[in-house]
Order: structure tokens, then sequence, then C-alpha cells
């Protein structure tokens, strides 16, 4: 299989993360494919993913997956079941939500990170930065309050949250997101030592 991935992408991440948490990083062949807004890569457009967004995953089947849970899903499904992903039932899809909600903390972060780092100042539109930070606060607010919810063996959204807190350490460092989440500086602070974490810590 081959990754198209980024050292600096969350998406990328947690697709990388979860590869190692299934064993399965020797099965991989890691792609390098900078992607940036208004610079698309034309040939992987054309080849892998038309909306020109990393990950994809390419099956030796020659099938492009993407995007970041579908692939995850799709690895997780490949394993015994029941590992990082309950298999069936309310579980399962409270799971994904919890992914889907730590995915939207990415989602927002790397909005930010292009508004503030990307667009010329002057052009810069605070209203929209300030609520892309107000869909992460009140984010981190779910997992601070509902930690019985969610703590438990490492599951996708687990995952999926520890690449959303170290985009956030990477891309935003002057942003404190500790002080007011005691439980969840505890929990990362755990959770980064973990080698899917080590193995995969961002990088320009
Ligand atoms: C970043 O450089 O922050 C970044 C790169 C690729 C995807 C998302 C974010």
């Amino acid at each position: 299989m081959k990754l198209f991935y980024s050292p600096a992408s969350p998406f990328a991440r947690k697709v990388h993360a979860t590869l190692i948490e299934l064993g399965l990083q020797d099965s991989v062949e890691l792609l390098l494919t900078p992607v940036l807004p208004g610079k698309p890569i034309e040939d992987y457009v054309r080849s892998q993913n038309p909306l020109g967004k990393i990950p994809a995953l390419q099956l030796d089947t020659g099938e492009t997956l993407f995007d970041s849970t579908i692939i995850c899903e799709y690895l997780i499904s490949t394993g015994p079941s029941a590992t990082l992903l309950p298999s069936a039932g309310v579980e399962r899809y409270a799971t994904l939500t919890r992914q889907a909600l730590a995915h939207g903390i990415c989602e927002s972060a790397v909005t930010i990170r292009y508004e503030t780092f990307l667009r010329p100042e002057e052009r810069q539109w605070e209203t929209w930065i300030d609520d892309q930070w107000g869909k992460v606060e009140r984010a981190l607010d779910w997992f601070e309050t509902h930690q019985v919810r969610w703590q438990g063996d490492v599951d996708l959204a687990q995952i999926t949250l520890g690449c959303a807190l170290g985009y956030l350490d990477f891309r935003a460092p002057d942003h404190d997101w500790r002080t007011n989440h005691p439980a969840l500086t505890e929990w990362f602070t755990t959770f980064e030592q973990r080698p899917s974490m080590q193995g995969t810590r961002p990088h320009a």
C-alpha cells in the first residue's frame, strides 16, 4: 500500500498512527505529498484524489481510498474485530461521533492556520478566525467534561483527539488549551507517549 501524506497534516497523522496501532506500518510506503491551497499537485489530483487533499491510501489493487476517516475504517476492518472501533451498534456510531468531534478540531485548527499563515494580514477575517476558535474550545470542553464516555482502551476517537491536540501544540503553540482543560492535559501527557504518537510527531 502507498500512503500519500505530509508530516504536518493531522489528518495524515491520524492514518499513520492508526497503521502503527494496528501493527501495519511495515506494509505501507509513505509518499511525501506537500499540498497547499491554490497549488494543486496535478499528477496527484489526476491519479489519486481529484479533491487534491491528503491523506490518500492506494491499495495494492490500485484502488485509492480517502478521506482519513474512511482509510482508518478500512484499515481497522482488515484487522481483528473490536480493535480501535466497535464493530456494530450504537457504540460504533458513538465512537465515530467522538472521532468526528476530534476531527472537527483538526479542521478548524487547519483553517485557522491557513487563514493566519497564508492569507495577507490585511485580508484576514477576524470573525471567521474567532468562530473557528469557538468550535475548537467547545469541542475541547466536551472532551473535558465527558471523560467517562471516552477514556478507556485506545480507539479511533482517541487517536484523532491525540492528533488534534498535537496539531494545536505544533501550529498554535501560543494558544493555551491546557489551563482550562486539566483532565484533557493529563490524558494527553500519557497518550502522547504511545509509540503511535511518538512515531508520528508533526514537523514541517
Ligand atoms: C500544515 O502545514 O499545517 C498542514 C499541512 C497539510 C495539511 C494540513 C496542515
